[in-house]
């Protein structure tokens, strides 16, 4: 991503998740609460202005739904998916004695300021790059929307370190069981990065730690739908592709890294659980959502 302007990806989940809400077959069944707080997000905004007034326009629309067949079928119902997914896990989180979230590279997803609102015991706090994150703080308090309880630290990860990070900041508890959540993210590091972050995070909170996190089946295999066309269209924007894993390699992975795999989801197990009532002529295949757990005993 370039150092001075918002991730245009973060901007992306939004814009697919607002089309898949408000303009897609399956508009009807989607949550109209993640759809209505990400248009407020968005529209507090100039970029997010600019992409919700592209999906009103019928040409644009229908360019994007273009866009959409040919490099990705079905993204824009997956973004819905793995939000709606994160978000059941996270509220289990909470009801199993989770007293603090940590979201690292949140992007615009509002889930953290969710959660703080319905929880006010709760300690939650957003993490990501500066020119991301001080775009979102800005949406956030011109939306009031703003918590004493959910903290957005704009630093660079790659420049500062995730435990100093989390260390110095004046909110940050080391001794709660902490639900850590990396949404769409883990994909653009080296194996070697995801791995330290396994291990600092079950550092940092040694009370109990569960992970949440998103990973890309990788592109060759038939889970994954991407093609060459992707590939060159994220290159394009700065922000290729790195970390890849097959669903069935996660667990060996997870073990090697002292966690326990939970389980696994994918758009087809998301869609029949979450949204039973939807048929969609496209599902995504390729990233999936992964919830583990760093101790033995659960978070
Ligand atoms: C694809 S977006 C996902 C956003 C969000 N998790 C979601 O799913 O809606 C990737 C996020 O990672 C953040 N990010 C990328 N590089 C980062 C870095 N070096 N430090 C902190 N955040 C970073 C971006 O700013 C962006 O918000």
């Amino acid at each position: 991503m370039k150092d001075t302007q918002a991730s245009s990806t973060a901007f992306t989940v939004q814009q697919g998740m607002i089309y898949a809400g408000r303009y897609s077959q399956e508009k009807d069944a989607i949550p109209s609460n993640l759809v209505s707080l990400s248009e407020q997000i968005m529209s507090a905004l100039p970029e997010g202005k600019k992409r919700i007034d592209q999906l009103k326009n019928p040409l644009r629309r229908g360019l994007l739904k273009l866009m959409e067949f040919t490099l990705l079928p079905g993204i824009s119902l997956h973004y819905v998916l793995r939000k709606m997914k994160i978000e059941q896990l996270a509220h289990q989180a909470v009801d199993d004695g989770v007293e603090q979230i940590v979201v690292l590279g949140a992007g615009f997803d509002m889930l953290a300021t969710q959660l703080a609102i319905a929880h006010s015991h709760l300690t939650c706090i957003e993490i990501d790059h500066p020119a991301t994150s001080i775009e979102k703080r800005k949406a956030i308090d011109n939306c009031e929307l703003g918590q004493e309880n959910c903290e957005l630290i704009a630093e660079d990860l790659s420049k500062h370190k995730l435990e100093d990070v989390l260390r110095n900041s004046p909110n940050f508890k080391s001794q709660a069981k902490t639900l850590y959540i990396c949404e769409g993210v883990l994909m653009y590091l080296l194996e070697k990065d995801v791995c330290n972050i396994l291990t600092v995070i079950k550092e940092l909170s040694p009370m109990g730690c569960q992970f949440v996190f998103t990973a890309l089946e990788p592109l060759k295999s038939e889970k994954n739908d991407a093609g060459l066309l992707l590939q060159m269209h994220l290159r394009s924007m700065s922000e290729g592709l790195n970390w890849m894993l097959s669903s069935d390699d996660i667990e060996e992975f997870l073990n090697k890294n002292n966690f326990l795999l939970d389980g696994t989801s994918n758009d087809a197990m998301i869609c029949k659980e979450l949204l039973p009532s939807v048929k969609p002529r496209h599902l995504h295949n390729g990233e999936y959502v992964v919830s583990a757990h760093g101790s033995a005993s659960r978070a």
